[in-house]
């Protein structure tokens, strides 16, 4: 159905502004009675989905922004990393540089002026770039964390593709994972569930510059070494 596969991993990126249109639910089942189709280790299928929308998540958006107003330190349940090496950190910056020219570049074709003051990236990721639902992914304490993250990132990008493939855009956010307390008073049951990532989902504003600025990939050879 939908998309050869190909076509659906190339054609997809990450959306950072949606339409407000609702996802139907028949429409989120199906996304995710094809996920649970990836694989996951001896076929524990460890990934737990958290679909939030609607009034819960308002709420939650409201108290992420206030945390981030009022510059609440981060506390994710996943450690961050000890430092990025030098030439991941350049690629980053590469993102960030190259995101930022074109949507000013955009906005300034359309006559639309820079917030001033600007709004801080916190504050405004915390607005979960407007998509109807976010889902939050999480697994049960005693799985590796190795197997967990594996899981659920395969699980990621099967949701990804099917959402693609029905003409719905989707944003892995680990930043909106980024104050783990807010999310856990949210969901029922997760005392014991680490809270690993969120994936934002819902109908593409593709005009938005947010979501057109061009992206790179490095060449097979620089990350790809043949051992024959
Ligand atoms: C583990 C993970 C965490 C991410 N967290 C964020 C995030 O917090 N905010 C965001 O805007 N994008 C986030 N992204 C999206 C990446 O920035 C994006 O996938 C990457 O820049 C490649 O672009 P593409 O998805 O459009 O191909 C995340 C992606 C992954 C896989």
């Amino acid at each position: 159905m939908g998309l050869h596969t190909s076509a659906a991993i190339l054609g997809r990126r990450a959306i950072r502004k949606y339409k407000p249109d609702q996802v139907p639910d028949e429409v989120l089942r199906e996304i995710l009675a094809e996920a649970r189709w990836a694989p996951s280790a001896t076929n524990t299928q460890s990934t737990n989905v958290y679909a939030v929308s609607g009034e819960p998540l308002e709420r939650f958006k409201a108290e992420l922004r206030q945390y981030a107003e009022s510059e609440v330190e981060p506390k994710p349940d996943f450690p961050p990393g000890t430092g990025l090496p030098p030439a991941l950190m350049a690629r980053q910056q590469a993102l960030f540089q190259a995101r930022a020219s074109f949507i000013a570049a955009e906005e300034a074709k359309m006559g639309i002026r820079p917030a001033d003051p600007p709004v801080s990236p916190t504050v405004a990721g915390a607005a979960v770039f407007g998509a109807p639902t976010l889902l939050v992914l999480t697994f049960e304490e005693g799985v590796s964390d190795a197997y967990g993250c594996f899981d659920a990132g395969l699980f990621s990008m099967a949701v990804c593709l099917a959402a693609q493939s029905r003409g719905l855009g989707t944003c892995i956010a680990g930043g909106v994972a980024r104050n783990a307390e807010l999310l856990h008073k949210l969901l029922p049951g997760t005392d014991k569930h680490k809270i690993l990532i969120t994936i934002a989902i819902g109908y593409p504003d593709n005009d938005a510059p947010v979501n057109r600025f061009p992206r790179t990939r490095l060449a097979v050879d620089d990350f790809v070494t043949f051992v024959r």
